[in-house]
């Protein structure tokens, strides 16, 4: 791809900027400086400030969400986005969270530039467990593991019914929740329905993926193989 093409998908400049950037040396190809913006080149030889592009074939990570940050781009506040390098807000594509976690959850949150990635374990028919753990303001009725189990459980103002859920209970008023969809608050509007409104909730685990095993600080991010999730 041109120079110039390059510093702007990957976020460093547009592509009227891209001159300048040329111009002050500050791009190298295979060793070499770069001297014209419209030289092709390959990304993955390319070093900016001395630098290799970085993600070039996507970006694909695991963040620890920490409580009060939004899924959005858009929102006031503080956004999850404000936890990521500003330049990947600035490639084109630029990066996205796959699917959402509501402002009060913490946990693990996957971000990527990828469209068909993202698209693909978000789908309904995809239905990669996802495990959420809880604690509620009233202890939970042991009756709700079969409830959420019978895939016959129905949410308030809906007709098609929650898939089979697992419900463990580790205290009076705690639990792991493993879903195989994602509605809507659905953890907390399913808790609430059985008399147990959640207080706190974190999700520990997307497919194989733990969050204990990255070992992540709240607001940290990880490099992750986005393999880790193919069937
Ligand atoms: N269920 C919820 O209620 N909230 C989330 O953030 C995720 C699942």
């Amino acid at each position: 791809m041109r120079t110039d093409a390059l510093l702007s998908q990957y976020g460093y400049c547009s592509r009227r900027e891209a001159a300048r950037w040329v111009k002050c040396g500050r791009v190298q190809y295979r060793g070499e400086v770069v001297h014209s913006v419209g030289a092709k080149v390959e990304a993955e030889e390319v070093l900016v400030d001395g630098e290799p592009v970085p993600f070039v074939h996507g970006i694909y990570v695991a963040l620890n969400k920490p409580v009060g940050y939004t899924c959005s781009h858009k929102e006031e506040g503080e956004l999850v986005y404000d936890l990521l390098p500003a330049q990947w807000l600035c490639r084109n594509p630029g990066v996205n969270t796959v699917g959402r976690l509501d402002k009060e959850t913490s946990g693990l949150l996957l971000v990527t530039d990828d469209g068909q990635f993202e698209h693909a374990m978000t789908s309904p028919r995809r239905h990669v467990p996802k495990v959420y753990r809880f604690t509620t303001s009233a202890p939970i009725p042991e009756a709700a593991v079969a409830q959420f189990a019978s895939g016959e459980f129905l949410l308030e103002g809906e007709v098609v019914p929650c898939r089979p859920a697992e419900l463990e209970i580790t205290a009076p008023c705690a639990g792991l929740l493993t879903l195989h969809e994602g509605r809507y608050h659905q953890v907390r509007r399913m808790l609430a329905a059985v008399g147990a409104p959640v207080v706190s909730l974190e999700r520990i685990a997307i497919g194989s993926l733990c969050l204990e095993q990255l070992q992540l600080a709240p607001g940290e991010w990880v490099e992750i193989d986005p393999a880790l999730f193919s069937r």
